[in-house]
């Protein structure tokens, strides 16, 4: 999909593309960033504190490494890498997310296809729940082939739906109604609507799989997490760089 294409949520609704996603993707952002952590809790059942973890641990990565948490929102990786003993630093594109991010870690406001980190200077990268957020996901990955040095490790975590039906069932009624319910009384209704929605951004699994290969990565392993309710994508930075 190129960044201009327009897409389509499971409701109908036409989601936006290019710049105007690029605004509103931000102005959102900014505008939920102080409740942000409180509605995440809630809407993971405190789940993605473990999501995060195994992340992680998949990176395995000697202490000390520097790792770049790439629209870090919050903080919340940035957090967990530096109990796992890592040297993180966060991007985000959100002057409110980034503001709101109390880790203590060093953070920079960029998008996240023009990241301002030189070539090859990181040992890792993690991603939380932004790949779909992204305007330009393809160049966004190419970015990460390009700062990631050979060998290196990306744990990146994304929504998922369950593959049983009975879960997904659940999972459906309480991501697509419960979630934006719950997200309109804490925080702003409009953005806890479109999250569900914003789904239909995220390239199916053999799609995303040819897109890190294209950046430079192999071993890309795509997994469900917790039955499905999440996804973890792990790669390794290849030598030979992107194919
Ligand atoms: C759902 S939040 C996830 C935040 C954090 N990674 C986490 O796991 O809680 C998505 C984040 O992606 C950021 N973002 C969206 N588009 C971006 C872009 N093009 N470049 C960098 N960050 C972006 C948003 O500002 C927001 O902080």
């Amino acid at each position: 999909m190129t960044p201009t294409e327009s897409t389509r949520a499971f409701d109908g609704t036409l989601l936006p593309a290019g710049d105007d996603k690029t605004r509103q993707v931000r102005a959102m952002f900014d505008a939920i960033a102080p409740r942000y952590d409180l509605v995440n809790r809630i809407m993971s059942l405190g789940l993605d504190l473990r999501w995060r973890r195994a992340a992680v641990r998949s990176l395995a990565l000697p202490g000390g490494a520097t790792v770049l948490d790439l629209a870090s929102g919050t903080g919340d990786f940035l957090r967990i890498l530096r109990q796992a003993g890592l040297r993180p630093f966060g991007v985000d594109l959100s002057w409110g997310m980034l503001a709101a991010d109390q880790a203590g870690s060093p953070r920079v406001q960029a998008d996240a296809a023009a990241l301002p980190v030189a070539d090859g200077s990181v040992g890792g990268a993690t991603c939380g729940y932004a790949l779909r957020n992204f305007t330009d996901l393809a160049g966004a990955l190419v970015e990460l082939g390009r700062v990631v040095r050979p060998g290196g490790r990306i744990a990146l975590v994304e929504v998922a739906e369950p593959r049983s039906r009975l879960l997904l069932a659940g999972y459906r009624l309480w991501f697509r109604r419960l979630v934006p319910l719950i997200g309109g009384l804490l925080s702003d209704r409009g953005a806890y609507r479109y999250l569900p929605r914003s789904t239909a951004y995220l390239p199916p699994a053999r799609e995303l799989r040819a897109l890190l290969l294209d950046a430079g990565f192999s071993g890309v392993n795509i997994r469900p997490l917790s039955g499905g309710l999440s996804q973890l994508i792990t790669a390794t930075r290849s030598a030979s760089g992107a194919r």
